[in-house]
């Protein structure tokens, strides 16, 4: 968990950046491996973990709630599962600290077992909402019995003794409510369904699948989908390979856009269509992104990424591109700087309930760097000169992705950009600022 004192970095404009890297392992795929793992009888392998905050947390909470999980070697991990439905009564709060994925999913995991669980995180998990989650849950039976006057952690939950099976429809497009309701499913007898009217990432679908459940997903309207799990099923152990974060490849990936002169690969990036709507806007804006190598690694798309710098042009980025790229917007929003011309991105409401409300964390950090930037209604505007002032302050609010995008705004604006504290990288990215260093980055 983030104790550590606020840790300042600057970051200045150098040299082009040049190199091939791998960027740590999917947080998504690594958090769900966990969890799905620790829901299966039997050991689950996984290779390639995200070995963050946010995975460490997720893996204490699945040691309390009766799981044996190991680290074996170098990013490869051992989970004992229990089976679904097995969870022990953990004997503490199960404490998350900044990761809603893991809390959220594991709420969803929990409300399929007879047992009271206490759910609590950090300051900033504290602060997002949680009626969403918990609204389908008590409908499968789960109770809530204590949250905060506002619906915000910690929450001690009591699941259900018999699970009911439900149809659901998600009020939002949100990967993390969806998986909740199918790991809650698991327990339940018959069939459970969730219906998306947005598609949203389909990590805990096909990691499902791969442990042998039945699930059939068939497309609903323009853009959604209907999930329908057979319950009970009997998880089968399968070996996990995780892929590179495409989250985090993407900024490297903008910092060797915009840093002149810059070319770097970014080694077997994972291409799965709902996390690939940054490649597709910053290829709309005209950046150089060639794709090499493409293949199969454990079940996902995977490429090596060439990145070249070069002039970017603003665009216009539709509402429902936003799930498969709902992570990458304040990176996109550095990019969108540079570009040429006004970049609206549309339909943005969802940031303002990320680790920090990041629709005005995002705006905060370029207004603070000179760039022109608006939010109308839950759309973000950037006014893009093809270049950034810099020279400022950029407050993290506990929240990585936005440390991480203001760091790599400051290596190709005029003057430096100092982000308040790094701590909170470590939660997705352990190990960003060094390997943007051997890229050629200038941080002290
Ligand atoms: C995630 C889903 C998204 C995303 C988060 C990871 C997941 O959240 O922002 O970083 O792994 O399911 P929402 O489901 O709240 O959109």
């Amino acid at each position: 968990m983030n104790t550590a004192a606020a840790t300042p970095l600057t970051a200045r404009r150098g040299g082009p950046l040049a190199g091939r890297v791998r960027v740590p392992g999917d947080k998504s795929i690594s958090l769900r491996a966990l969890i799905v793992g620790a829901l299966t009888v039997g050991e689950t392998r996984i290779a390639g973990m995200l070995e963050g905050e946010d995975a460490m947390s997720t893996a204490n909470a699945m040691r309390a709630l009766g799981a044996t999980v190991e680290r074996t070697g170098e990013q490869a991990w051992r989970v004992l599962g229990v089976g679904v439905g097995g969870f022990a009564e953990p004997a503490a709060p199960l404490d998350f600290g900044n990761s809603g994925t893991g809390c959220r999913l594991s709420m969803g995991a929990v409300a399929g077992c007879p047992i009271t669980a206490t759910f609590t995180g950090d300051a900033s998990l504290r602060k997002r909402p949680m009626r969403r989650i918990l609204d389908p849950l008590q409908q499968m039976g789960a109770r809530t019995l204590t949250i905060t006057d506002d619906e915000r952690l910690p929450a001690t939950i009591k699941g259900a003794v018999d699970p009911i099976p439900i149809s659901y429809e998600a009020p939002v497009a949100s990967a993390q409510l969806k998986s909740a309701v199918l790991l809650a499913g698991l327990a339940a007898p018959g069939e459970t369904t969730v219906i998306e009217q947005e598609a949203t990432r389909d990590h805990t679908e096909r990691m499902l699948k791969h442990f042998g459940a039945t699930l059939r997903v068939s497309p609903l309207g323009d853009h959604g989908r209907r999930i329908v799990l057979q319950g009970q099923p009997e998880l089968e152990p399968s070996p996990i390979t995780v892929p590179a974060d495409p989250s985090s490849a993407a900024f490297p990936l903008v910092a060797a856009l915009i840093v002149p002169g810059s070319e770097i690969i970014l080694e077997g990036v994972m291409m799965n269509p709902m996390r690939t709507g940054l490649l597709k806007t910053l290829r709309e804006m005209g950046a150089s992104i060639e794709v090499l190598s493409e293949r199969n690694d454990g079940g996902e798309d995977v490429a090596d990424l060439r990145v070249r710098s070069g002039p970017l042009k603003a665009v216009d980025v539709p509402a429902e591109r936003a799930p498969s790229m709902i992570d990458e917007y304040p990176i996109l929003s550095v990019a969108a700087a540079f570009a040429e011309g006004a970049t609206r991105m549309r339909g943005l409401k969802e940031l303002r309930v990320k680790e920090s409300d990041r629709l005005v964390a995002t705006a905060a950090i370029l207004r603070n760097n000179g760039v022109e930037v608006e939010i109308a209604d839950d759309d973000l505007i950037v006014h893009g000169k093809g270049r950034a002032p810099g020279g400022g302050l950029v407050e993290t609010h506990m929240d990585h992705r936005i440390a991480m995008s203001a760091l790599v705004l400051g290596l190709a604006s005029e003057q430096p950009v100092k982000v308040d504290d790094t701590a909170f990288i470590a939660t997705s990215f352990p190990g960003f600022v060094e390997m943007m260093r051997l890229l050629g980055a200038d941080y002290s």
